[in-house]
């Protein structure tokens, strides 16, 4: 079995980011969000990948290539991203006749995918998909099932009136007959060749489509809210590991990367990342922050935010909920006259 990891697209529910910054590459505890599904699919003993390519490639290539992964792993450019299934359009020659896992790079699943793959394996299925009850459907594909509740009888992508409230989830098991589907479908209403429609094709033609129910939790990183809510949940989980020495006053699982450089006056209440050669004087960090790699805090209180690489934050109060960038300047003004001096991109948002 291949898989194919989808790291294309615009991302643009994550702008102002996503302008400098290919939305799988966003971190998550100090963790690039594709770098999951990578982890997932070769845990899964899955060890051939192509990953899809799009609008920031070269990011995306050197981001995978600096770490030495147990997989062959090709890079597949698909241009203008026109949809999901598109996606296997371009991976054509790429999958060849070989049975694959598609899996979104914006998706982290907790339990990981192997009793899913097995699932697919053992059974006679043409296609296999994973879905999870989630409280607001109208925002994914939703499943309804067969009469004996073994098979899908329908998939309706974004519906206004959700017939369960079982969404799919960005993973998918194929055989090669979805080829044949994606050359069959149109485009939808937003313009892209649908995932949904592919396999809506294989169910209206007689072939079978099994599923499988996630139990543990799943996120979707489309969204801001999101990718905190994935911070969190990630971070719920780490142990507490410190590299370096300090004074600072560590609270429960905080992991703190080598070089960091922690004041006696700082305190930090985990769970929480502090990534390495960061510099934290005089602050309080507390639970569910991720603070990246050469990251500066002073003189302020961060809880419950991601702030990546190389960005200095001082003096700037309490910061909650927040997303920062890289190498974004966060700092309190002295001289007059007073005021907020702001140099904010496109659809930034701050909430004062
Ligand atoms: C895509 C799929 C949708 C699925 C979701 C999971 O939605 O089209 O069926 O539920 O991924 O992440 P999109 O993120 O393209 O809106």
């Amino acid at each position: 079995m291949k898989a194919l990891i989808l790291s294309g697209g615009y991302g643009t529910r994550l702008r102002p980011l996503t302008y400098s910054q290919q939305k799988q590459l966003i971190p998550v505890a100090n963790k690039p969000v594709l770098f999951y599904a990578i982890e997932d699919v070769i845990e899964a003993g899955i060890h051939e990948i192509g990953i899809i390519v799009g609008p920031n490639k070269e990011q995306v290539i050197e981001t995978v290539k600096s770490v030495d992964w147990d997989a062959n792993i090709e890079f597949i450019y698909q241009g203008e991203p026109k949809g999901l299934a598109h996606a296997i359009l371009v991976a054509r020659d790429y999958l060849g006749n070989d049975d694959f896992v598609m899996y979104l790079g914006d998706n982290i699943l907790r339990e990981g995918i192997v009793r899913h793959k097995e699932h697919f394996e053992k059974s006679d299925y043409d296609a296999s998909i994973l879905l999870c009850e989630v409280p607001n459907p109208q925002q994914f594909g939703v499943a309804e099932l067969s009469e004996d509740g073994k098979t899908i009888k329908r998939l309706i992508e974004k519906p206004k009136h959700p017939p369960s409230n079982l969404a799919l989830v960005g993973i998918y098991f194929f055989r090669p007959i979805i080829h044949e589907a994606v050359r069959h479908i149109k485009p939808s209403w937003r313009n892209e060749l649908e995932i949904t429609d592919a396999i809506q094709w294989l169910i209206d033609n007689g072939y079978k489509v099994g599923w499988t129910k996630v139990t543990g939790w799943w996120k979707d990183t489309g969204k801001p809210e999101d990718l905190l809510e994935a911070n969190r949940l990630v971070l719920d989980e780490i142990e507490r590991e410190i590299k370096v020495e300090t004074r600072a006053k560590i609270i429960g699982r905080v992991k703190i990367e080598e070089g960091a450089k922690i004041d006696e006056n700082t305190i930090i209440k985990g769970p929480a990342v502090i990534g390495r050669n960061a510099v934290i004087r005089n602050a309080y960090i507390g639970p569910y922050t991720s603070v990246g790699n050469n990251v500066v805090i002073e003189d302020t209180e961060v809880e419950d935010s991601i702030i990546m690489d190389g960005s200095v934050i001082i003096g700037a109060g309490r910061i909650i909920e927040s997303i920062i960038g890289k190498e974004v300047r966060i700092v309190r003004g002295d001289g007059h006259p007073l005021g907020r001096r702001l140099i904010v991109g496109d659809k930034s948002q701050l909430t004062l």
